[in-house]
């Protein structure tokens, strides 16, 4: 997803802007620019790579400006180049925009425009048609142009405006990406994204969907789609800078990888009474109505999804209502049977993913009441949800997840066992025994993240492999998963998930000397079909590594090395197992000189369908 920010005020604009996409640069870009209005004019400069290429051709007295606005993108439409970049300047230099997300219709747009108004266009992007439509609406009204440029749009946006003719202000609109505004001493901001603005403000205002939003250097106005200027609370945000920084780590992945057990913690922490229940009340989840659900849709993109597959589980065990759960990108066009007696679950850490955002709707519009799980506060998620349970993971920042994914595992358990004892299905005992066991997870985590040493040597023995499997039963299958996707997404290597049952039927041609294979068996009652798995993998010579419970005495006899994971439940073993993971991944990738908090490819939040 591309970073966008605008600045206006009595401070450097230059200054401002490099600033605010410097705290963005953990989001991944492939080229950087910025536009300034200075003396009636519009000074743009943009290039391809990371912000020092920018910051290089922008120094010197002539970039001295109050207002500007910048962008660093990630290639959709057209290849990284310093013509793709943003902003993109309309014909007559006038009118200068940068945009996050996709315009749908820019084809047609854009043929309109060269047929019909005789537009040359300078670059390969669906973003330009915004300049060009804006410049041909704009009559003296930057308000009024923007806002008839964004009826023309399609698609899901969060752009940002300047006119030279209109020095003293920025227009920014949204639809399905997000944007923030928000007011410092020198003037007013806006960002698709708070670490962006958390040097100078925390009082932020949440941008709507259809919004538009003028800043001056005196205010923050909103306007719905008719111009009607709305009231809009600040919120808060109680996180710091601090807390989007690397704090002596080398990656933010592992800053974050050693923030899970404070982030599980704070997760149960919030939701916790004194005398140890649990606190979901806020939801307004009546006995009435839960006893009536007849169905749960979990609805997830990525690692989300993978929690998703665990919370199943428990919502099965605790609740007994049935459970599916669903790649978002796969739900919202499979025609799901929802109505009023449908729950749907969106997890998403940043709140912002197009697919988990549509599937959200779609089962709205279905009749299903919406819960998400979500990190991010205010995100589109949470504000398109009828409830919404945060995960107390504070910012992820690392593109490969993880404080979110065992954060949202903690608030899944927690929401199974709240519907199951609002159903009468599950017992105060089973409660007690998972909420102790629970409150176990931070120093079980601790544990193995103590262990670190014996991972990192364990990595460094495979990290040549092009071939790794992992494979599990039970819960343990989404542990491979996410195991597994940890390790393609940081290392790139080839890596397969699969549980463990069904290898025989194909998978099994694949496995050969050359492969490693992690076998998990930390699910008490699939364990001895586990070991045969075990097995049968060794028949072919695979290098097999399981991963079990300290007091297991068995498997390390059948296995080529074992990691063992502290005792714990079966239940919360998810939440534990994975750490190792993490780290496995992270060493392997960190052994082969990866871009580990960046990975190629990839972005933090995918805003694009
Ligand atoms: C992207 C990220 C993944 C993440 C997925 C869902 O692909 O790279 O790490 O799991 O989106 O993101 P969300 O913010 O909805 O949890």
């Amino acid at each position: 997803m591309c970073g966008i920010v605008g600045y206006v005020g009595t401070g450097s604009a230059k200054e401002m802007l490099l600033a605010g996409l410097s705290a963005l640069e953990y989001r991944g870009y492939d080229s950087a620019g910025i536009a300034l209005v200075r003396k009636g004019k519009l000074l743009v400069r943009k290039e391809s790579g990371k912000l020092r290429a920018l910051e290089a051709k922008v120094t010197g007295s002539d970039f001295d400006s109050r207002l500007g606005i910048g962008h660093t993108r990630w290639a959709t439409h057209g290849a990284p180049t310093r013509e793709n970049a943003h902003p993109h300047v309309s014909g007559d230099g006038r009118v200068a925009i940068v945009h996050n997300g996709i315009i749908e219709n820019f084809m047609e747009l854009k043929e309109e425009l060269i047929l019909e108004h005789g537009v040359a266009f300078a670059s390969e992007t669906d973003s330009e048609v915004i300049a060009h439509l804006v410049s041909l609406y704009y009559e003296g009204d930057l308000v009024e142009a923007v806002r008839r440029a964004a009826k023309r749009m399609r698609g899901a946006y969060a752009a940002c405006v300047v006119a030279a003719d209109d020095p003293g202000k920025i227009v920014a609109i949204r639809k399905d990406a997000p944007l923030i505004a928000g007011m410092c001493e020198e003037g007013g901001l806006l960002a698709s994204d708070i670490p962006a603005l958390l040097k100078y403000t925390r009082d932020i205002y949440l941008i709507e969907n259809n919004e538009i939003v003028v800043i001056t250097k005196q205010d923050v106005e909103i306007y719905d789609e008719e111009r009607t200027r709305m009231n809009r609370a600040r919120t808060h945000i109680d996180w710091d800078v601090a807390a989007a920084e690397k704090g002596g780590y080398e990656h933010f992945m592992l800053k974050e990888i050693y923030e899970q057990p404070k982030g599980v913690r704070e997760t149960l922490a919030h939701r916790l009474d004194e005398s140890g229940a649990i606190q979901l009340d806020d939801l307004g989840f009546t006995k009435e109505w839960a006893d009536k659900l007849e169905r749960i849709y979990i609805v997830a993109c990525g690692t989300a999804c993978h929690a998703g597959m665990v919370g199943k589980a428990m919502i099965e065990k605790y609740a007994k209502i049935p459970c599916e759960t669903c790649l978002s990108s796969e739900f919202r066009y499979s025609d799901p049977i929802v109505n009023e007696r449908t729950l749907c679950i969106c997890i998403s850490q940043s709140g912002e993913t197009s697919d988990t955002l549509e599937a959200l709707r779609e089962a709205k519009r279905r009749g299903a009441e919406a819960l998400s799980i979500v990190n991010v506060v205010g995100s589109s998620v949470a504000r398109a949800s009828d409830h919404v349970f945060y995960t107390w993971a504070g910012p992820e920042i690392a593109v490969a997840s993880t404080k979110a994914y065992t954060t949202q595992l903690v608030s899944l358990y927690l929401i199974a066992l709240y519907l199951g004892l609002l159903r009468g299905r599950a017992t105060e005992a089973e409660a007690g025994a998972l909420l102790a066991q629970l409150a176990e997870v931070p120093a079980l985590i601790e544990d193995v993240l103590g262990r670190e040493d014996s991972i990192r040597a364990l990595a460094r023995q495979h990290y040549k492999k092009e071939k790794i499997f992992y494979a599990g039963r039970g819960t343990d299958v989404a542990t491979a998963e996410e195991a597994s996707l940890k390790l393609k997404e940081i290392s790139y290597i080839n890596s397969y998930s699969i549980a463990a049952g069904e290898l025989k039927h194909g998978t099994i041609a694949l496995i050969t000397r050359d492969v490693l294979f992690f076998a998990l068996a930390t699910q008490t009652k699939l364990y001895d079909k586990m070991l045969s798995n075990i097995e049968e993998m060794k028949a072919r010579q695979a290098q097999v590594v399981a991963v079990a419970k300290a007091s297991d005495a068995r498997v390390a006899e059948v296995a080529d090395d074992t990691f063992f994971i502290p005792d714990c439940s079966d239940e919360v073993a998810p939440i534990v197992a994975i750490v190792m993971f993490q780290l496995f991944a992270y060493h392997v990738a960190k052994f082969r000189g990866r871009e580990i908090d960046q990975p190629r490819n990839l972005a933090k939040s995918v805003t694009v369908e």
